[in-house]
């Protein structure tokens, strides 16, 4: 494979495309739809979204010190995508999309109902990096989707219909190519799992000793 060397740049894709809600009241909650997120540390949970100052969310989100990650669907692409195209200042978002705000457990910010996971979250620090400024975020709460929890307690985010974001078009996420920790399963195990499909890593999992 020979490459093209590019100058810096955003290129980490696919991403989340998130709606982050924000505001501490009806009259001023918000939704702007966040692509650099994502987790940065397991316990105690923790996260982060990375905002414009020009953003109207930008303040909502400073002055509050909280906000709300509600993940995305296929039902939800075109609102996500309108969230990220206008402006809290110029439009009540809820009101446009359709979307309904119901009260979170620890924070100010709603959750979007339609949204099948949405993670409270408290800002613990506001790192100025460049163009955008990073909330570095502890994880409060998760709701989830009940229907989306069969009767085993299992939970299965890809009914919901996830979508990402890759280098400006959103898709849905497509076939299970494997689970964690597929790549290293004896045979036994694996049968219950989904194996790759079309990878060309080689699998002497089997002749590993142990
Ligand atoms: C897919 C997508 C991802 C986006 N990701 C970000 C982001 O990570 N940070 C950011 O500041 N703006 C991002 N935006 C832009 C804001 O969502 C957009 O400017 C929005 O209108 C701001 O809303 P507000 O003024 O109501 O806060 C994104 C837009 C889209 C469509």
């Amino acid at each position: 494979m020979s490459k093209v060397t590019w100058k810096p740049g955003t290129m980490v894709y696919p991403v989340p495309a998130a709606m982050i809600t924000c505001g501490s009241t009806p009259e001023t909650y918000n939704i702007i739809t966040i692509a650099w997120t994502g987790t940065v540390n397991t316990s105690p949970a923790m996260t982060y979204i990375s905002v414009r100052k020009e953003r109207h969310s930008y303040d909502l989100i400073k002055d509050s010190g909280e906000f709300v990650i509600n993940l995305t669907t296929e039902e939800l692409v075109k609102a996500t995508d309108f969230c990220g195209v206008r402006s809290g200042r110029d439009v009540n978002k809820f009101e446009y999309t359709g979307l309904t705000p119901i009260d979170a457990t620890h924070v100010k910010a709603p959750l979007i109902k339609e949204s099948p996971v949405s993670i409270e979250c408290r800002v613990t620090e506001i790192k100025e990096l460049g163009s955008h400024d990073m909330f570095l975020a502890e994880v409060l709460a998760v709701h989830v989707d009940e229907k989306l929890i069969d009767e085993n307690g299992k939970f299965h985010l890809d009914k919901s219909n996830p979508i990402c974001y890759s280098h400006g078009a959103y898709f849905g996420l497509g076939d299970q190519l494997g689970t964690f920790g597929y790549s290293v399963m004896k045979k036994k195990t694996k049968k219950t799992s989904i194996e790759g499909k079309k990878s060309s890593f080689k699998d002497t999992t089997d002749q590993v000793k142990k």
